[in-house]
């Protein structure tokens, strides 16, 4: 991206969230206090993964006390990206900044919007920007209206099918949407979003208008909702100049200090801040590790960080972390928690799975563990020694 029409002296995380909050509040939207990670009662999800889920009732009708426009910044978790963080654009917990019309304005509008914010409010330049629209199905027409401001605002688009529909989970509300995107790439933009990966996606505007039932089939919504969702760090990271998201502001403590603790190589070291920051998080939203739900994805970020932090020295402990970083990541996520707290819950989590990693070498050790496993061995590992079947696989194969 041309670093031209970045905003001098550099960009803070803070002053994107308030200049988006503003632009909106200037025009009829009030702020809503973003939720914890845990989604409302009755959500099929364990995570909230986009800031629509604590709005589901009011997309689906029920008025809002606070108007039908609203706008706020929302964390989220999403599991399904686990394996590509340490790419430059995947994190497991982000922010993601949040606009909705409940019945009000339709798509075209949030979509100007959208774009005069990126531009003029923020100084990208437009240049590097590409919009994608649904194309349409057999039971959806094509999405023409958004499809033409984009032709209108100059902004090349491409029309998808699959990529431009946004569902909340295989059931409730959905419809399709207009994505945003920026071009990271070292060359002048070429291409389009489906066919090279360095167009990257940064601000989604679902028109939500159907509600899917059990069997597939959509009705509409009592009202014609938009629903936008971008991605805060992957934004603040362009208009810092940076190539990755863990080089934005909010990482700065952890490389920082991270790097002196423990000697890494780039892929390992945004695994383990990425999976330590999320983790903090989680527990300061009053999640404990366990073997099943929300725990268990706890479990498995302490255990992955782990296991990469021990590749090269098993002596390397969470206990090494100054308190001043966990602090640092509560604060930033107004979670109002003991730092300490926080650290007892990993150190304890930790020193379960030294101890389990331990048990698991002694007992894979004995004759009978030799050569391949089956199933009923690694059913035996399981119920009768505690052994989890990943850990085992991967232990067979270190
Ligand atoms: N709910 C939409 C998304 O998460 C905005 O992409």
């Amino acid at each position: 991206m041309s670093t031209d029409r970045t905003i001098p002296g550099g960009v803070t995380t803070d002053h994107v969230v308030s200049t988006f909050v503003e632009y909106f509040e200037e025009r009829g939207h009030r702020r809503i206090t973003g939720s914890t990670l845990l989604p409302p009662q009755g959500d099929s999800v364990l995570f909230t993964t986009s800031g629509m889920h604590p709005l589901t009732p009011y997309l689906e009708g029920r008025p809002h006390p606070l108007g039908d426009r609203l706008v706020n910044v929302q964390r989220c978790l999403r599991t399904t990206d686990l394996d590509e963080v340490g790419d430059p654009t995947h994190l497991t917990v982000f922010e993601m900044l949040g606009t909705w019309s409940l019945g009000d304005y339709e798509g075209p509008q949030s979509l100007r919007w959208g774009y005069e914010l990126l531009t003029e409010g923020l100084g990208l330049d437009p240049r590097m920007m590409h919009a994608t629209v649904f194309g349409g199905d057999d039971r959806t027409g094509p999405d023409t209206p958004s499809q033409e401001v984009w032709q209108e605002l100059g902004v090349p688009v491409e029309p998808t099918v699959e990529d431009n529909w946004w569902s909340n989970g295989p059931t409730g509300p959905c419809g399709p949407d207009s994505e945003i995107f920026l071009w990271t790439g070292d060359t002048p933009p070429q291409s389009t979003p489906t066919l090279d990966d360095r167009w990257v996606e940064i601000w989604n505007h679902v028109t939500m208008r159907y509600r899917k039932l059990d069997d597939g089939s959509l009705v509409p919504l009592p009202q014609r909702n938009v629903d936008t969702g971008m991605g805060l760090e992957r934004l603040v990271s362009r208009l810092q100049g940076k190539s990755s998201v863990f080089e934005c502001d909010v990482f700065t403590p952890w490389r920082l200090t991270v790097p002196s603790l423990w000697p890494l190589d780039e892929p390992s070291l945004r695994l383990v801040c990425d999976h330590l920051r999320s983790a903090v998080v989680v527990i300061g939203d009053g999640v404990s590790p366990s073997n099943t739900g929300r725990g268990y994805v706890l479990r498995r970020l302490v255990r992955r960080l782990l296991t990469v932090l021990w590749r090269d020295d098993t002596t390397r402990s969470i206990g090494d972390l100054p308190l001043d970083l966990v602090r640092h990541t509560l604060d930033h996520f107004r979670q109002d928690v003991e730092g300490e707290g926080v650290r007892v819950i990993l150190l304890e989590e930790e020193q379960r799975f030294r101890g389990l990693l331990e048990r698991g070498r002694r007992v894979l050790a004995q004759p009978r563990f030799r050569g391949t496993l089956d199933e009923e061995s690694l059913h035996y590992l399981h119920d009768t020694h505690g052994l989890p079947r990943d850990l085992v696989l991967s232990l067979r194969s270190q």
